[in-house]
């Protein structure tokens, strides 16, 4: 089994005092444990400075990662930020596709294509989410609706590009709402993306590539997860809120590792 990868996506929440303290708090907890696992920190970008001076330190327990970017390079692209200026803070890893972003702000599988393609020009490492929403389970489309997000999002890449991506699974109806998907549902749509991998670049680049779980991950649930033998670790919202809670998802990325 690979070390396992823990990424805290705060979202929109936490003040500068709050943010400040979690990143602290966090660092300090980690500091001594000499763990394998690692850890990506996403916040706000307006508190991305406090993070990136933590990050560039050498006893840094984490990565600084991005929550979003904008597809577009430098120009007239009012209240955005590029993969550009993130890779000038020394910000190592962005989130792109969250279902959230797709719901909201209308990012779809072409845009996400395209901020996948800037971010890697710029040596910035896309943490690509996919998932789908609770009527595509209940249909029993769920496979093909994460085979056209992942295949229109990233099988255009040359596999140079393709292994220096992070796929994160997220059921959509499981992301904030305490509903976790099961281990083996999980599991399985993990060995699915996996297969889609593959095919496509073939068996060293589908074992290589990261497929993150994400949706209600909490430090009760993390084991069963991460016991699961396509699930290399966690795309952590809520729980990435409480330094002790994200520690704790962290620490059994341990457990599972040690045990395998
Ligand atoms: P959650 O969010 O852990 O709060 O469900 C996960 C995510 O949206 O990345």
């Amino acid at each position: 089994m690979k070390p396992k990868l823990v990424v805290g996506n705060w979202k929109m929440n936490k003040s500068f005092d709050d943010a400040q303290d979690l990143i602290l708090d966090i660092q300090n907890a980690l500091k001594d444990k000499r763990l394998q696992t690692e850890v990506i920190l996403c916040p706000p970008l307006v508190y991305m400075e406090l993070l990136t001076d933590i990050a560039e330190e050498e006893d840094s327990q984490f990565y600084a990662g991005a929550q979003n970017c904008s597809e577009h390079g430098a120009g007239a692209y009012t209240g955005e930020v590029s993969a550009e200026m993130l890779a000038s803070m020394g910000v190592e890893f962005c989130i792109v596709g969250h279902s959230e972003r797709r719901k909201y702000f209308g990012e779809d599988n072409t845009i996400v294509a395209q901020k996948v393609k800037i971010l890697l020009d710029n040596d910035v490492v896309p943490i690509v989410c996919c998932g789908e929403l609770l009527e595509e389970r209940q249909q029993g489309i769920h496979a093909q609706v994460v085979e056209k997000q992942i295949s229109e999002a990233l099988f255009g890449l040359k596999p140079s590009d393709f292994e220096r991506v992070i796929i994160a699974y997220e059921p959509v109806w499981a992301i904030g709402t305490g509903e976790t998907a099961t281990p083996a549902q999980a599991q399985e749509m993990h060995a699915f993306i996996r297969g889609l991998i593959e095919k496509k670049y073939g068996t060293e680049m589908a074992y290589n590539t990261y497929i993150l779980y994400g949706g209600s991950c909490n430090p009760k649930n993390a084991v069963d997860l991460f016991m699961q033998s396509d699930v290399d670790g966690g795309l952590i919202g809520g729980a990435s809120l409480k330094a002790n809670d994200f520690v704790a998802i962290i620490e059994a990325g341990e457990t599972v590792i040690k045990d395998n």
